[in-house]
């Protein structure tokens, strides 16, 4: 059974994932209109994803015994700038989400509840894997700069990253 406080912290992830899920969202819908494919893509994948991170907390909450609660969302930017702005953005937003595991992680060391902390664990290795990638693409971006060219063959490059990335999800 959860304690109330870990369930509430859990619930509160759940809107974390959601709107991680939406701001990728709309991220994809505006590289879209830019024309970049390849970018968009990888924001849908990347969407898609953490509506999945959202969907997995629903279900421990609910197993074991709690409630999850779907409650409003705030509503994500409408346009990002440039792309090495909205990498950045995306970089900071997994650094946050990060924080906010590290301390569900402590909650549940600190209410004695290792099935939970268990259950957490995907999550650790899992923001570890898409702070990496984040940086990797922020590092790519930072050395073509606004370069037109150089953009266009990122925007390749991060399609195949999506696909690759895909292929890894399919075989966890
Ligand atoms: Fe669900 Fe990107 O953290």
């Amino acid at each position: 059974m959860l304690s109330s406080k870990m369930e509430k912290a859990l619930n509160a992830q759940i809107t974390v994932e959601a709107e991680s899920s939406q701001v990728y969202l709309s991220m994809a819908s505006w590289a879209e209109t830019q024309g970049f494919e390849g970018v968009a893509a990888f924001m849908y994948a990347h969407s898609d994803e953490e509506r999945m991170h959202m969907l997995k907390l629903v279900k421990y909450i609910n197993e074991r015994g709690g409630h999850a609660k779907i409650g409003s969302l705030q509503a994500p930017p409408l346009s990002f700038g440039s792309f090495k702005e909205m990498f950045q953005t995306l970089f900071d937003h997994e650094v946050s989400v990060s924080e906010s595991i590290n301390e569900l992680v402590h909650i549940s060391l600190e209410s004695k509840d290792y099935a939970t902390h268990n259950f957490l664990q995907w999550y650790v290795s899992e923001q570890i894997e898409e702070e990496a990638l984040a940086r990797t693409i922020l590092d790519k971006i930072n050395l073509i700069g606004d370069d037109k060219g150089g953009l266009y063959l990122f925007d390749n490059d991060v399609k195949q990253l999506t696909v690759a990335s895909s292929a890894t999800e399919m075989t966890k």
